[in-house]
C-alpha cells in the first residue's frame, strides 16, 4: 500500500469536485468586528468585512466579557486542571450552569466543551439509559447528532425534514413500549428554516416519546430572555432536553444540555465524551455567564439583529437574487454550483474585501451549494450598501440567473 498516493487520491478528488476547502486565515480586530484582517499567504494584510460568522450578535467583542474572562484569569489561571470528576469541577462552571438551567426554564444544565461534543456524548449515551431505544431523527439533523446517534448503535428512523406526517408514520409502526426519542433541531443553520416545534411535541405526547431539541442557532437571539425558539413560543416546558452553544450568539466556547436533574446526574455518570475530558477553562465559563446574563437582559440587540436581517433580505430580493426566507436571521443564496460557488466567495473577498466562505457538500447536499451570510446588529448600514452592489455586480458578471421580482 502506497499511503502517500492514497491520501493525494483522496485530496485530489475534492479538487476535481470544486469542493477543496481553503481556510482563509482572518484576524479579527477587538472592538471592531465584524472587521478583520485578511492575511493572505504572502503575509499582505487587507481589511475585510466578515459576513459569514457566527459571532452572531458580536458578543465575541463584548467588552464586559471580555473583561470578566481577564478578571476570572487573573483570579483562577488558565486552564481547569481536569476532568469535572478529578479536580476540574469550579465555581464557575456551576455558576454557568444554573445560569442556562435557568435560561431553559429547566432545573438542571450540564457543560461540554462545545455543543458537539455535547449532542454526540448526549446521543449516544441514551442506549445506555433505555435498553431497546428508537431515535427519530431529522434528516438534516447537523452532524454532531447523526454521528451521537451512530455511536449509540441503537434502532435509528430517519424522518424527512419538518415532515410530522411522515414523523407519525414512523410512529406508529414502532412497538408502543419502546422507549423512543425524537432529535431535532429548533432553527436549521444552512437554510434559516424552523422546526415545526409544537407539533413535534404533540406527537411526542400521543406515542410518549421524549424529545431532544438542538436550539444552536437560536439561543441568545430568540426568546424574551435568549432561550431560542421555544421560549420565544413558549414551548420550553415540552422539550425534555436542551442543546445549546457559547459559542455562536454568546460569543465565546462550549456546549451544554439542560433537562431534568435526574437526566442531567444520569449523563453526567454514563457519557464517556463528558467524563474522559477535560473540563472548560474556568475563566471561559466566567465570560459566558456574563454573555449569557447580558443577553437576558437585552431584548434590544435582538431586535435590531432581526432588522438588519430583514434590511438584507429585502435588498437581495429587490435584485432577484434566489434565496429562501423562512423568517430568521441566517440568509443563504444558492448558487448550487461548488465551482461558480467558490469563484464569487474568491471575488468578493479579492475585490470587494467581503467575506463569505462558500459552503459546499457535506455541509449540504451537492447541487445546492450557497453562499450563507449571517447579518449582525454590528454591521453598518454602509457593509450592508457595499455588500448588495457587489452582489448585484458578481451576479451580473457571472451571468447567474435572477427571479422575478414582484411588487
Ligand atoms: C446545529 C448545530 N449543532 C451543534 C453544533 C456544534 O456547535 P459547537 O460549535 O459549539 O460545537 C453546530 C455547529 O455549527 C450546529 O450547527
Amino acid at each position: 500500500m502506497n499511503y502517500d498516493h492514497q491520501i493525494d487520491k483522496a485530496l485530489n478528488a475534492l479538487h476535481a469536485e470544486g469542493r477543496y476547502r481553503v481556510f482563509q486565515d482572518i484576524s479579527r480586530i477587538n472592538g471592531e468586528y465584524p472587521k478583520a484582517n485578511w492575511v493572505q499567504t504572502d503575509g499582505t494584510q487587507t481589511e475585510i468585512t466578515v459576513w459569514c460568522g457566527n459571532d452572531y450578535l458580536g458578543m465575541g467583542q463584548s467588552p464586559e466579557v471580555i473583561s470578566a474572562l481577564k478578571k476570572s484569569i487573573d483570579s483562577a489561571g488558565v486552564g481547569s486542571g481536569g476532568t469535572r470528576n478529578i479536580s476540574g469541577n469550579t465555581v464557575f462552571h456551576k455558576e454557568l450552569e444554573k445560569e442556562l438551567a435557568e435560561l431553559h426554564q429547566k432545573d438542571a444544565a450540564l457543560l461540554f466543551t462545545s455543543a458537539y461534543n455535547a449532542n454526540e456524548a448526549t446521543l449516544s449515551a441514551l442506549p445506555k439509559l433505555f435498553p431497546n431505544l428508537v431515535i427519530l431523527s431529522d434528516e438534516l439533523n447537523h452532524a454532531s447528532m447523526i454521528e451521537g446517534i451512530r455511536h449509540g448503535n441503537c434502532e435509528k428512523q430517519i424522518f424527512r425534514h419538518n415532515d410530522v406526517k411522515h414523523l407519525r408514520q414512523l410512529l406508529e409502526t414502532i412497538d408502543p413500549s419502546r422507549p423512543k426519542i425524537i432529535a431535532f433541531e429548533s432553527l436549521y443553520s444552512m437554510d434559516g428554516d424552523f422546526a415545526p416545534i409544537e407539533e413535534i411535541c404533540d406527537l411526542a405526547d400521543e406515542f410518549n416519546a421524549l424529545t431532544y431539541i438542538d436550539e444552536v442557532h437560536a439561543v441568545g437571539m430568540y426568546g424574551a430572555k435568549g432561550g431560542g425558539v421555544c421560549e420565544m413560543l413558549n414551548l420550553s416546558s415540552r422539550i425534555d432536553i436542551f442543546n445549546g452553544t457559547l459559542a455562536k450568539a454568546y460569543g465565546v466556547i462550549g456546549g451544554y444540555i439542560a433537562a431534568s436533574p435526574r437526566f442531567v446526574d444520569a449523563i453526567r455518570s454514563y457519557a464517556p465524551g463528558f467524563i474522559f475530558t477535560s473540563s472548560l477553562p474556568p475563566a471561559l465559563a466566567a465570560a459566558a455567564t456574563k454573555s449569557v446574563r447580558l443577553l437576558k437582559e437585552n431584548t434590544e440587540i435582538r431586535k435590531k439583529h432581526q432588522d438588519i436581517a430583514k434590511q438584507l433580505k429585502l435588498r437581495f430580493r429587490g435584485l432577484g437574487l434566489p434565496f429562501d426566507d423562512h423568517g430568521s436571521h441566517i440568509v443563504p443564496i444558492h448558487v448550487g454550483d461548488p465551482v461558480k460557488c467558490k469563484m464569487i466567495s474568491d471575488r468578493l473577498l479579492n475585490d470587494y474585501g467581503i467575506y463569505v466562505q462558500p459552503i459546499n457538500f457535506p455541509t449540504v447536499p451537492r447541487g445546492t451549494e450557497r453562499l450563507r451570510f449571517t447579518p449582525s446588529p454590528v454591521h453598518t448600514q454602509e457593509m450592508v450598501d457595499i455588500l448588495v452592489n457587489a452582489m448585484d455586480e458578481l451576479w451580473s458578471h457571472c451571468e447567474l440567473s435572477r427571479l422575478k421580482i414582484t411588487a
